[in-house]
């Protein structure tokens, strides 16, 4: 097989990448390595294999495979879930020093934060990232600025042009996590952050069986350093997540190219149902993300929040939703919906009559129809 022409489309690549050579009976997948050592006697040459908790073939296609699709020149870096990959940007901050996080981060995010600053790790300063002057304040003199958008589950959409240009002038590394977005929508890097973040147990596996993170960092010395330490920590996948998550990623653009458009359509519909307090989704031009949205990401994405006249109501419509499934997480195939605020870790700013909606790739008519009768029932 010869290299392609030209630079491929990101749906062509979410195909094409991390797959063996085309050689003669070479397998078209990769295959799964289960092996915890690798047979070697003499002092490992660089890059030799030795130790699967340092390296393991089934890692490989995925991190090339998600390092190029957020353009980074390396291969990205799986670990055990989404919130292992979160601890190990947060372990970049030296001891004592500042690292900034928007309070209304990912409840994980924002409590391990917490967490490790109340044990005296590190000096968190909580920052509200609509906010940009308030931000560009709280910058001064942190190592690290964390960044999510559009964020989970307010879906707030972030300046992050100007958040990433004044951590720049501020000297703080910025992480930007993409979840919600993923690389076939918004691609972090090239705005200038050092490192992307995922739950890859999301859009990008896709299928709801399986948990995964992922790191991809802008430059070498990052990314050795993020490597050595998940050597050390452990902290890493086993074979047959990433090689499930791979599995995903091929369908990763059609996924998501249904999920959106449906998403659009479901809160165009939303935005003008009865008994409904607000409607959150960056495509609509009246949400408050909507302009920053359109300059920034490259589809609206799949995940809508709405507000019901109470909890109360919330909880009923919930509970009324037949094909949608009530569960938390998101990304998946099939359409899951969660009031957030069940969970004691959620934000505050989180309203409690707010239910975060994932969209999935079933038919639009019956999610509609789904969503319909749940909101007369609970109204
Ligand atoms: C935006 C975001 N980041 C990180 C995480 C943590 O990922 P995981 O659950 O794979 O540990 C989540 C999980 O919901 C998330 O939504």
């Amino acid at each position: 097989m010869h290299e392609p022409q030209q630079p491929i489309h990101p749906s062509t690549a979410v195909v094409a990448l991390g797959r063996p050579d085309p050689t003669e009976d070479a397998p078209l997948n990769p295959p799964i390595t289960l092996s915890s050592t690798f047979v070697g006697a003499g002092a490992p040459e660089p890059g030799q294999r030795m130790y699967a908790r340092m390296s393991n073939p089934t890692w490989d296609p995925l991190e090339e495979a998600v390092g190029a699709l957020e353009g980074a020149e390396l291969p990205g870096l799986s670990y055990a879930s989404g919130m292992a990959a979160v601890a190990a940007v947060l372990e970049l901050v030296p001891v004592g020093g500042t690292v900034a996080v928007p309070s209304t981060s990912y409840n994980g995010t924002i409590g391990l934060a917490r967490r490790l600053a109340q044990a005296g790790r590190f000096v968190l300063r909580e920052i509200d990232p609509t906010d940009l002057d308030a931000t560009r304040m709280a910058l001064s003199g942190a190592a690290l600025v964390w960044l999510e958008s559009p964020t989970n589950p307010l879906l707030e959409v972030l300046d992050l042009p100007a958040l990433i240009a004044a951590a720049g002038e501020a000297g703080a590394l910025v992480a930007v996590d993409n979840t919600f977005s993923t690389p076939l929508r918004q691609r972090p890097l090239a705005l200038g952050a050092d490192l992307v973040v995922h739950s890859a147990t999301k859009f990008i596996a896709g299928h709801s069986d399986v948990l995964l993170g992922l790191v991809v960092a802008a430059d070498a010395e990052l990314r050795s350093r993020l490597h050595t330490d998940r050597t050390l920590r452990g902290a890493i996948p086993g074979p047959f997540e990433c090689w499930l998550a791979l599995r995903g990623l091929r369908t990763l653009a059609l996924r998501l190219d249904r999920a959106e458009e449906t998403a659009g359509v479901l809160a165009g519909r939303l935005s003008t149902a009865p008994g409904l307090r607000r409607v959150r989704y960056p495509g609509l031009p009246t949400d408050p993300g909507h302009e920053l949205a359109r300059a920034q990401l490259a589809g609206f994405g799949a995940m809508i929040s709405i507000e019901l006249a109470s909890a109360e109501r919330a909880d009923a419509f919930v509970h009324a939703l037949g094909l949608i499934t009530p569960a938390t997480s998101l990304g998946g195939v099939e359409s899951l919906a969660e009031r957030r605020r069940r969970q004691p870790s959620e934000p505050v700013q989180v309203p409690e009559s707010l239910v975060r909606l994932s969209i999935g790739i079933e038919h639009v008519d019956d999610l509609w129809a789904d969503i319909a009768q749940a909101l007369s029932a609970a109204n």
